[in-house]
């Protein structure tokens, strides 16, 4: 995966790619990001790359220059790019756009916005995808161009030690995480559920899937309804909710 990510604030790209998996997946070559700070492409002789929004209001608005004087520097070498601006009114990314992300064979560029917005041209004329990583609004889009490059880059293959890993964790899925427990069996009175020291792996298995199952249902119902169950699953789920009435 390929990235370009134009910022004001290159240092808070660079802090968190220098560290655990994305600095291995960058020594791998499975991964290169390339950060551009969007003032040195500002032609003014004080660098202020926002202004005053036409027509009035609060906040400041990035100009379009240094903008489109980014994307024609960085678009120099010919590579295919998709040009990604990061904000709240975009395509929300979820675990299928990071699929998506993970297997793109262009340079996705992140265009990460400041102040109260870019200068709408900038989106018009330069961007094929606008992306949202949630309802809420940051100060900046940094960390959703983190948080877009860290989901996608461990779903390559060899990006992470343990190549089951993204496979089998959460929302590749559609359920929510098992729980998990390492060494000591016992600790402060909890104790590991049997099951995982059996060795039956079979039943290990299902155990696993029925408290997927479980907790999906408890904390989001809406994800079950999305994803196909087999007749193991609906019979689990049967004996969940059995159990769950029981209880009550
Ligand atoms: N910039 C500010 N808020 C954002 C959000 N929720 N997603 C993507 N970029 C943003």
């Amino acid at each position: 995966m390929k990235c370009d990510v134009l910022t004001l604030f290159p240092d808070i790209i660079t802090a968190y790619l220098k560290e655990s998996i994305l600095k291995r997946a960058q020594k791998k070559k499975l991964l290169e990001v390339k950060t551009y700070n969007i003032r040195d492409f500002e032609p003014g002789k004080h660098k202020s790359v926002d202004d005053y929004p036409f027509g009035g209001g609060a906040g400041m608005v990035i100009k379009p220059e240094p903008l489109f004087k980014a994307i024609d520097f960085i678009k120099k070498d010919g590579e295919p790019r998709k040009i990604i601006l990061l904000s709240p009114q975009g395509k929300p990314f979820d675990q299928s756009v990071a699929e998506e992300f993970s297997r793109e064979k262009k340079r996705l560029v992140f265009i990460c916005g400041r102040y109260e917005g870019i200068d709408e041209r900038v989106r018009a004329v330069l961007v094929d995808e606008e992306v949202s990583i949630g309802d809420y609004v940051m100060t900046g889009g940094e960390l959703a161009a983190l948080v877009i490059i860290d989901a996608s880059v461990r779903l390559i293959k060899g990006a992470l030690g343990d190549e089951r890993s993204a496979e089998e964790d959460s929302f590749s899925r559609g359920l929510l995480d098992y729980p998990h427990y390492t060494r000591p069996r016992e600790f402060r009175g909890f104790s590991v559920p049997d099951v995982l020291l059996s060795g039956n792996h079979k039943e290990i298995l299902r155990w696993r899937r029925k408290e997927a199952l479980r907790k999906t249902l408890e904390k989001r119902p809406d994800l079950i309804e999305k994803i196909h169950l087999t007749d193991e699953d609906k019979e689990i789920i049967a004996e969940i909710k059995a159990s769950s009435k029981e209880d009550a």
